[in-house]
């Protein structure tokens, strides 16, 4: 396999079509929006100059890694020769069908489709398609070119040999694969999305403020950042969703977001992304200063 073709150039997007062509492949990003594109080659470009500063990484495999790299923004050009497709748009389902059925008419007969979706049913969308075979989750963590993990995630139809390929590949971008079941939040946010809202319950109810919290998480429990901190950092609106699926897709209360969460979403404070969260972000400043709210 030599061939990736990465959908969507956001957050995500950037970082697999970084790691893919770092190790070796021809890597085609396509976004609708011409914007997307050149962001997403400015923080690839911004991202390997961390990699050649700290000396992980030579200017020579830095300018090779780049010349590994195009970007499009016709999708049927895009994937006219892929052999895998990763798709990493925008967090949608209604997005995410209408994106498999084209890649099902579009892309080459052989080429697996996997999807980065943190929530979203790799079976449902692998239902979109003539291929389910040959549809599988690929669920890379943010930042990608940092974190080791790869959620891969089988959907009811993923065969065995879709599934030890996308394995093996993992591996030779240096990931770590844990292959799980496509049951809902699969197991990387069945287990983190709780954890968190029960944080912000605990808020929620007075027990404990935002730096307690997360100070009990991070010295008690070695997590390298608060859940408080964590939700800011994914987006609320991410975190709320994500439980939303959890709630539904297994039908049990203890899943229910927490009136906080979504008040907080409804008025706007998503996190970091929008300034406000529990704590609030000063562009520019890496200073932690809890939310005026929550002081
Ligand atoms: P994002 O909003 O940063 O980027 C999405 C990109 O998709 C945008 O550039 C947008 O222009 C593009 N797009 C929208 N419709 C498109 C289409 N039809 N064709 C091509 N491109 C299209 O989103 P982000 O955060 O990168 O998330 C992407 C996927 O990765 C989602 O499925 C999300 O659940 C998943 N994910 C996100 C993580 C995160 O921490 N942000 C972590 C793990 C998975």
């Amino acid at each position: 396999m030599q061939n990736i073709t990465v959908i969507g150039g956001g957050t995500m997007g950037n970082g697999i079509a970084h790691v893919f062509a770092q190790f070796g492949y021809t890597v085609t990003l396509v976004d609708v929006a011409q914007a997307a594109l050149d962001k997403a080659q400015a923080t690839i470009v911004k991202n390997l100059d961390r990699q050649v500063n700290k000396g992980t990484l030579s200017e020579a495999d830095k300018a090779a890694t780049l010349a590994r790299l195009s970007f499009q923004t016709d999708l049927a050009a895009g994937v006219q020769h892929a052999e895998l497709v990763v798709e990493a748009a925008t967090e949608n389902v209604t997005l995410k069908l209408k994106i498999f059925g084209d890649l099902d008419q579009m892309a080459p007969a052989g080429c697996i489709l996997a999807t980065n979706t943190s929530s979203i049913s790799i079976t449902k969308i692998a239902a979109a398609t003539k291929r389910p075979d040959k549809v599988i989750g690929m669920h890379f963590m943010n930042p990608v070119p940092v974190m080791k993990l790869v959620e891969v995630i089988r959907g009811y139809a993923t065969s065995n040999e879709v599934t030890q390929q996308i394995m093996d590949l993992s591996r030779r971008l240096e990931k770590v694969p844990v292959e799980v079941n496509d049951y809902p939040g699969f197991v990387a946010n069945r287990i983190l999305m709780p954890m968190i809202n029960e944080a912000i319950y605990t808020l929620y109810e007075g027990v404990s403020g935002v730096e307690e919290i997360d100070t009990v998480m991070k010295l008690g429990m070695a997590h390298p950042m608060g859940p408080l901190q964590l939700a800011d950092f994914i987006g609320l609106d991410v975190c709320l969703a994500i439980l939303r699926v959890l709630h539904e897709g297994f039908g049990n209360p203890k899943y229910a977001p927490c009136p906080l969460l979504v008040n907080m979403v409804t008025a706007g404070k998503l996190g970091a992304k929008s300034g406000e969260g529990f704590y609030a972000y000063t562009p520019g400043s890496k200073e932690l200063v809890v939310a005026e709210r929550f002081r």
